[in-house]
């Protein structure tokens, strides 16, 4: 494995099952911090939609090598605020969350050689510091030195009911609420139990259970420690 390159600036990383609120949480942390915003579990999810894309048929996806991961050509390229997404040079945005791709990352994201060929392009990310990452094993294994490490929690029918809310359901049924509930709740048993960089808290990881506040509070209540560490 590639040794964590030590970096310039401060990193902050945010871990934590699906639907906590990673992704959206970490932007509006890096916007208010003027930092760079790393979104680990696009690549993951680039890597299943290359995949897809490809002619390599998903019976085989288990038996590809780092390398055949690489072939991928999946790349990050920067923008304003952080990183943009690429296959093939040609920027992925909203394709990287559709359902065919949702159901299979967890698959693609528990095998090796597809997290070692997205290692090296994590830690350059991170190589000039002012950054918010988020994922599965920001804190565990890629930036294992990051100066503030949270580890994002919620209770899961909260999960469920954000993810509803996000696709523009606002007011779910029972069942539609305790079929996103299983949704999430598999994933989260895939991403944990796996062998290699499982979800777990980090040592010296801060929780923040997010279950009753609002979305403001919890960026708050992360710039607040930022500010605390006097990392700015
Ligand atoms: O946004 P959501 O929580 O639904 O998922 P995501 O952050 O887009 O990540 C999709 C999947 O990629 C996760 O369920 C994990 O299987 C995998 N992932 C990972 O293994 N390691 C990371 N650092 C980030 C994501």
């Amino acid at each position: 494995m590639i040794a964590d390159s030590r970096h310039e600036g401060p990193i902050i990383t945010l871990d934590g099952p699906a639907g906590s609120g990673k992704s959206s949480t970490a932007k509006a942390v890096a916007k208010r911090l003027d930092f760079r915003h790393l979104d680990s579990g696009a690549l993951y999810r680039a890597l299943t939609l290359g995949l897809l894309r490809s002619s390599v048929v998903e019976a085989d996806w288990k038996n590809l090598s780092e390398q055949g991961f690489t072939n991928l050509d999946i790349d990050l390229e920067t923008s304003e605020n952080g990183f943009q997404v690429l296959i093939e040079g040609e920027a992925v945005d909203i394709e990287l969350r559709t359902p065919g791709v949702t159901d299979r990352v967890s698959f693609v994201a528990s095998l090796p050689a597809s997290r070692q060929s997205i290692l090296g392009l994590q830690r350059r990310a991170g190589e000039d510091g002012r950054l918010v990452a988020d994922g599965r094993d920001m804190g565990t294994v890629v930036f294992p030195h990051a100066e503030l490490k949270i580890y994002l929690i919620a209770d899961l029918e909260e999960r469920a009911m954000r993810r509803l809310r996000e696709v523009g359901e606002d007011s779910p049924d029972d069942l539609g609420l305790a079929q996103q509930a299983r949704t999430l709740d598999t994933r989260d048993q895939s991403d944990s139990q796996r062998a290699i960089s499982p979800l777990k808290k980090a040592q010296g990881a801060i929780e923040l259970d997010t279950t009753g506040l609002a979305f403001e509070e919890q960026v708050q209540a992360i710039v607040d420690l930022a500010h605390r560490l006097t990392l700015l």
